[in-house]
């Protein structure tokens, strides 16, 4: 059956073909997206990457090609060669090659197909875990294909944009590799010739691009893959891609500039739409104030306000507590939701604040002459009306509270004001609206038994204004660190580096590593960073991230052609698997796996 015959050349492909090439005798190939019996006739769709083309079996035309095409079914593997037609009153507007058909005088069948599990079109409700396993059907359809197109391109514009236009150079960094300290767990492979020992999968190239740096490369990027054992989201894959860049004997604007052109470039090619040369900016101290996280949605407002002077002066013992303990109390204004929303829904809000961490939500309805609600008896009139003030409260809006932590408290009420926004229908979904926040902390609120933790990564340097805070309150200490925020997903961040040696080991220090650690896994960096290291900094784009907005889609799986599962299996290859005793015995390895698996 699958014979390929030399004198069956294509001549087009299933998409180009149009009224114009009326007469002319092509060879078209392709997948049967389906046939239909019409009196005598059959009609076949025809599909190719490039999309479909109608081929017309007439017997009267050949008899031989319609015996042939009535054994179709779909997704079998055919040539057609024949002669192009208008469809004369029968134009199918809604296809490009709508005006035209072919009609066949041989076909030649290269492939028959199982029945697929799933038909191959756009609309399909198939189960995601069939869509995985058969993956490749799944990248026949015309939606998904034109994402991984469209993933193509922005990367030709990418590396078109840095390589060529901005002399960047593209190198290659290793994957086998030693554990870079991005906050995630490691992916670790065994070494055969080292008993013992393991190379780490890369969380990023940052070591390596900094070194290049050293080494006098100047500006580097690269289209980089990243692993990372974490906990998986709708926008987190466990190996993922960067586009990732370094440069050397600049300051954060140059960063930012560099960046916020590529973006443009983007925006333009790919939406059609001018975002600008200078894009909206905010501090961290900013965003966590007005937004309560530092990467705030900002196409709608809600923002929040910081209640605890006024609520001091209230009889709620919760939130008394909560700031007697150095906690905060904030609240947002929900504008309209008193009206809007079922008391059942409210509660839904509620249990946002709870999943992220708040022992509760109060709330209050106001209404023209009363405040209603759970925690409306708790409010002086004195209270209410400074509260009234401070959030603009009018009748049909709902204050909603939270009392906790400075982290938790934010956190919970971040999530309040998004659901919010959700539930009251201000996130418009046709906006792109990025933001730069800068000036994040270098280390986290918390620390644990005197160490500290890198907000980015521990190759970040301080703000030049804050160095002696580094001595004595290191949480207060602002870095040279910046995130680019669209649409309240964090797109990339970067920041300026250490490139003083003994700077990077105090941070090391700080971080709690004795100088014996520091030297075992970073000795390579801090030796190298005292043979001339130039002042530089870079920033890494998340590509799946990106082209999952371009796409307009929230699943990161859908602009992957070979994602993982939210448990990061494979489910097409079946990895991760088990693997032969003797492989394990090479490497050294014994594992618990119950008898018979491994
Ligand atoms: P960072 O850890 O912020 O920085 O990562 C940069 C960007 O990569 C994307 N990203 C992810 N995308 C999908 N799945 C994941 N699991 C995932 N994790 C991160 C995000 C993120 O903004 N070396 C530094 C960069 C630097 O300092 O230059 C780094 O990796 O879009
Ligand atoms: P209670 O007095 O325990 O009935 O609480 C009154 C309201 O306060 C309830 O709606 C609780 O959900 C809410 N609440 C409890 N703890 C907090 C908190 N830490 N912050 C905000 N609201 C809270």
């Amino acid at each position: 059956m699958s014979r390929f015959l030399s004198e069956w050349k294509r001549s087009h492909n299933c998409g180009e073909l149009r009224i114009d090439q009326a007469g002319q005798d092509v060879t078209v190939m392709g997948w049967v997206q389906g046939y239909r019996d019409h009196g005598g006739c059959i009609f076949v769709d025809l599909r190719d990457r490039f999309g479909v083309t109608q081929v017309k079996f007439d017997p009267a035309v050949s008899k031989d090609a319609h015996a042939a095409a009535d054994r179709l079914r779909p997704e079998w593997v055919c040539g057609v060669r024949g002669k192009v037609i208008s469809r004369g009153t029968n134009v199918n507007a809604n296809m490009p090659t709508g005006a035209i058909e072919v009609e066949a005088t041989d076909l030649e069948i290269f492939n028959s197909s199982k029945t697929p599990p799933f038909p191959i079109t756009d609309r399909i409700d198939a189960n995601e875990i069939l869509r995985l396993k058969y993956r490749y059907l799944d990248l026949r359809r015309p939606t998904i294909q034109q994402k991984i197109v469209l993933r193509h391109h922005v990367t030709q514009l990418v590396r078109n944009y840095l390589a060529k236009e901005h002399q960047f150079l593209e190198i290659e960094t290793p994957i086998l590799s030693k554990s870079t300290p991005e906050g995630a767990r490691d992916y670790l492979v065994p070494s055969r010739v080292h008993p013992g020992e393991f190379y780490a999968l890369p969380q990023s190239p940052q070591t390596f691009k900094q070194i290049l740096m050293i080494a006098g490369y100047d500006r580097y990027m690269q289209v980089c893959r990243c692993f990372r054992d974490e906990d998986l989201r709708a926008e987190r894959q466990p190996e993922f891609t960067q586009i990732d860049l370094e440069m050397s004997f600049i300051d954060q604007e140059d960063i930012i500039g560099v960046v916020s052109g590529l973006l443009r470039e983007i925006w333009k090619e790919f939406k059609g739409i001018d975002i600008g040369t200078a894009l909206p900016r905010m501090t961290y101290a900013e965003a966590m104030a007005r937004y309560g996280i530092d990467k705030p949605d900002i196409r709608f407002g809600l923002e929040l306000v910081d209640v605890g002077s006024i609520v001091a002066k209230s009889d709620f013992q919760v939130f008394k507590n909560v700031l007697a303990q150095g906690g905060l109390v904030k609240a947002v204004n929900g504008k309209g939701a008193g009206n809007a929303l079922s008391r059942a829904e409210i509660d839904k809000v509620g249990e946002v604040a709870q999943r992220y961490g708040a022992k509760g939500m109060a709330w209050v309805k106001v209404t023209a002459d009363a405040w209603q609600g759970p925690a409306a008896k708790f409010f002086s009139d004195e209270v209410k009306a400074e509260l009234t003030t401070a959030l603009g409260a009018e009748p049909g809006d709902l204050l909603c509270f939270v009392a906790d932590s400075f982290v938790v408290g934010n956190d919970a009420l971040a999530h309040v004001r998004l659901e919010l926004g959700k539930k009251l229908g201000l996130i418009d979904d046709n906006k792109f609206a990025f933001l730069w926040v800068t000036e994040f902390p270098l280390f986290d609120e918390t620390t644990e038994n005197g160490r500290y933790f890198s907000k980015h990564h521990p190759f970040t340097s301080a703000h030049p204004d804050d160095m002696e805070l580094l001595a004595t309150d290191p949480t207060r200490v602002r870095a040279r660190a910046y995130d680019v925020i669209l649409n309240g997903m964090e797109l990339g961040g970067g920041s300026i580096r250490i490139h003083d040696q003994k700077v990077q080991s105090r941070i090391f220090e700080l971080l709690g590593l004795t100088p014996e650690e520091a030297q075992a896994k970073f000795g390579f960096l801090l030796e190298a960073l005292t043979f001339g290291t130039p002042p530089h900094g870079g920033l890494a784009l998340g590509m799946d991230r990106l082209v999952m907005v371009l796409a307009g889609t929230d699943a990161i799986r859908e602009v992957i052609a070979f994602p993982k599962t939210q448990k990061a299996t494979d489910l097409m290859t079946g990895s991760p698997g088990p693997v032969d005793l003797g492989q394990l015995t090479e490497l050294h390895i014994r594992t618990a796996v119950p008898e018979g698996k491994g």
